[in-house]
């Protein structure tokens, strides 16, 4: 093997041995580089004989392409395979069963607001929504409790920055009654609405929650009356309570924006909580001062209101015994009404 033929098979083993596209232009260099050997010997042929300089070039040429072909090859080669590892470390096993997301749910109080709407509607309740920052009208005045009302006392809130266009603080509702002037102030009777929403008190135990949710009712025409209430009310727990075996009793009680004013207690015939009177709402006759501030005639209109706490409702719907549960956000309470 003469040297030329030496430098073309070392070339090429060095091609070979190069694992990667670094190490394959390192060994390029080596013989086609500024200073590599085929090079060098191309800078040799000048000082040759003529004759000499012909044949030589043709041989060292042949060489040149040969190992230019082979460094080609040898490239493709590499990036091949680099492609085919790539392709390797990227496959997707389609065979693998997928990563569920896991279903949400609908939380239990939302369930029963829900719940409440679609029942109220069925028997011809519009559904009316309202803020949470209240006036002090709206919360208080105009719901007869005028400023230092004693019955304002029980209703101690949050005050937001800022006033309203008396110039008194703005709140947060304590109730969803106010609703009931709002509503009606922008309707004309016959009015019946049920109002659900949020509503706030400085009060927490497990019983009472900061924020907690109410849904108002009011029907307020010519000639509603306290049989009215009976019959919706009772309509409504049946449904609700998805039986027809209870009974609902009206306990005599005081809000300021009722005349009279009852209580609501219903008692199961069945289940866990058997004969036990339990109170889910207040109500009433709405009071002529109320009446008159939704701008109607309280000679001529005439209604009654009811306010329900749907934590109490839900709880006794699901056997739940302490309503901070609902707040805790803890998935193996909120699962169990999926
Ligand atoms: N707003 C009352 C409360 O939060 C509940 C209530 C009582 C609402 C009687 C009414 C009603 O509409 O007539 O305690």
């Amino acid at each position: 093997m003469n040297f030329i033929e030496q430098l073309v098979s070392q070339a090429l083993a060095d091609f070979l041995n190069a694992a990667d596209a670094a190490a394959l232009e390192n060994a390029k260099a080596r013989y086609l580089g500024k200073v590599g050997q085929i090079t060098e010997l191309m800078k040799g042929l000048g000082k040759l004989a003529p004759d000499e300089r012909k044949t030589q070039g043709a041989v060292i040429n042949a060489a040149k392409t040969r190992i230019e072909k082979e460094l080609n090859a040898r490239r493709d080669a590499l990036a091949d395979a680099q492609m085919q590892e790539r392709l390797n470390a990227e496959a997707i096993d389609v065979s693998l069963p997928g990563r569920g997301r896991g279903m949400g749910g609908m939380h239990p109080i939302m369930r029963s607001w829900e719940r409440v709407e679609e029942i109220f509607r069925s028997i011809g309740f519009d559904v009316a929504d309202g803020p949470e920052i209240e006036t002090d009208w709206t919360n208080f005045t105009a719901l007869n409790s005028p400023e230092n009302h004693p019955a304002r006392s029980m209703q101690d809130t949050f005050y937001i920055d800022g006033n309203d266009t008396e110039g008194k603080p703005l709140l947060l509702r304590t109730h969803t009654s106010p609703m009931q002037v709002r509503y009606a102030r922008m309707h004309t009777p016959p009015i019946k609405v049920i109002a659900p929403g949020r509503t706030y008190r400085v009060d927490s135990d497990a019983t009472h929650s900061p924020m907690f949710h109410q849904i108002e009712g009011l029907w307020i025409a010519e000639n509603i009356s306290f049989a009215d209430l009976k019959g919706v009310y009772l309509n409504f727990v049946k449904a609700f309570f998805e039986t027809d075996d209870l009974q609902v009793r009206f306990r005599p009680s005081y809000f300021p924006f009722t005349e009279p004013s009852a209580e609501i207690d219903i008692a199961f015939g069945s289940g866990p909580l058997k004969g036990r009177w339990l109170e889910v709402s207040g109500s009433g006759q709405v009071h002529p001062t109320v009446v008159r501030n939704m701008g109607l005639d309280p000679e001529k209109f005439i209604g009654f209101a009811f306010g329900s706490g749907l934590e109490r409702l839900t709880m006794l719907r699901y056997g739940i015994n302490d309503l901070r549960l609902f707040y805790e956000g803890d998935l193996r309470f909120l699962k169990q009404f999926n």
